[in-house]
């Protein structure tokens, strides 16, 4: 192993999404081939047999690039040189639910864990939040670690990307790989906006491919906005792989170039772009150089598409209120 280790922690590590997610960190599918990485894993106590079995795992695994694993319940511990905290530790939602019923439980996790990483974590730590509601989970923790800039926090609507991509391009018969340019502006919640007017396929606008507009503004939205409930509802619990390839993906793309013309959906703190009320945590249209990412500016949004935005800023309000008020932030 030539290069230096970059050091990973993740939270609710002996979870679903958990046991998706590290073995895809450890094969290299988010930071390469070649880096190797330190894996930090966080869990509450009842949960530290079953993340030891996850750790006999991942040794069995015998990855090459897997450097240390470091299991714990302590949020010192757990952060120590953190690199990048995926926060994923928290009680996911049941049929009958929306997401920002969990507030109440889950909020509080998140005061800690802000103070934890801002005491532990790496200079150039940067954090990920998956567990829900992932924005205004992001919000707590990064108001309880005021001392790392407000650019190194991101909340996930990678899934809904990727979900509405593929919506697309099952309606149009094209390959999900052909859909770009695919923004999801807002909550990752029943109010976000899975943006097809400036969605391309194939280069191609989506609004020209696919001919049949009242899908694209009635079922496509609503498909994309709901598809976590339906698989609840389905699986009987909430979406697991696709959420922890959500994860890699949203990493790799914030650490790797945007390629040229495109552009990627993840929750950052707005600078008021859009008219987005500063500090909210709000999933933008995002490009990066693989190092530094910015807003992406001057993506037109017509009536329709504004008042959606308008909704989705509301109920994140909503859920800032509401933590103000239980005194997380
Ligand atoms: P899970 O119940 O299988 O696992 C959660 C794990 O977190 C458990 O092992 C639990 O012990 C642990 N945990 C609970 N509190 C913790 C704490 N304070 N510190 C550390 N660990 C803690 O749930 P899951 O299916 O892995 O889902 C986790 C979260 O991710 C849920 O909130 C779910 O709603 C959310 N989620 C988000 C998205 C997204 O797109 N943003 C997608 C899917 C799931
Ligand atoms: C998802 O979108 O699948 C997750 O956020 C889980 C949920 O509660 O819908």
């Amino acid at each position: 192993m030539s290069k230096t280790p970059i050091t990973v922690a993740v939270t609710g590590a002996a979870g679903q999404i958990g046991y998706s997610l590290l073995f895809r960190i450890a094969s290299g599918a988010l930071f390469g081939p070649d880096q190797p990485v330190n894996l930090r894993l966080i869990e509450i106590e009842p949960a530290m047999g079953a993340l030891g079995g996850v750790v006999m795992e991942l040794d069995d695994c015998a990855f090459p690039l897997l450097n240390s694993i470091t299991p714990t319940c302590d949020l010192d511990e757990g952060f120590k040189g953190a690199n990048w905290s995926i926060l994923v530790g928290s009680v996911p939602r049941k049929a009958g639910m929306e997401r920002k019923d969990l507030l109440n439980i889950n909020g509080k996790i998140f005061t800690g864990q802000g103070k934890a990483i801002e005491k532990n974590a790496a200079a150039d730590a940067r954090v990920l939040v998956v567990g829900n509601p992932c924005n205004t989970n992001c919000l707590i923790a990064m108001n309880n670690a005021k001392g790392i800039p407000a650019d190194r926090w991101f909340a996930m609507t990678r899934l809904d990307e990727n979900r509405a991509k593929s919506q697309l391009a099952a309606k149009s018969g094209a390959h999900h790989s052909s859909v770009t340019n695919l923004a999801i502006w807002g909550n990752h919640s029943a109010t976000q906006y899975p943006d097809f007017y400036n969605a391309k396929i194939g280069g191609v606008p989506a609004t020209e491919v696919i001919s049949d507009h009242e899908w694209l503004q009635g079922d496509f939205i609503s498909t994309v906005q709901q598809r976590g409930a339906a698989i609840i509802k389905a699986r009987g619990s909430s979406s697991a792989a696709s959420a922890a390839n959500a994860a890699c993906d949203t990493v790799r793309s914030l650490t790797s170039p945007t390629p040229a013309g495109d552009w990627t959906s993840v929750a950052v703190c707005s600078d008021g772009s859009y008219g987005i009320e500063k500090g909210l945590m709000f999933s933008f249209p995002i490009r990066t150089d693989g190092n530094k990412w910015e807003i992406v500016q001057g993506v037109p949004v017509n009536e329709f598409s504004q008042a959606k935005i308008k909704a989705t800023e509301d109920e994140l309000r909503e859920e800032r209120a509401a933590v103000t008020e239980l005194g997380l932030i």
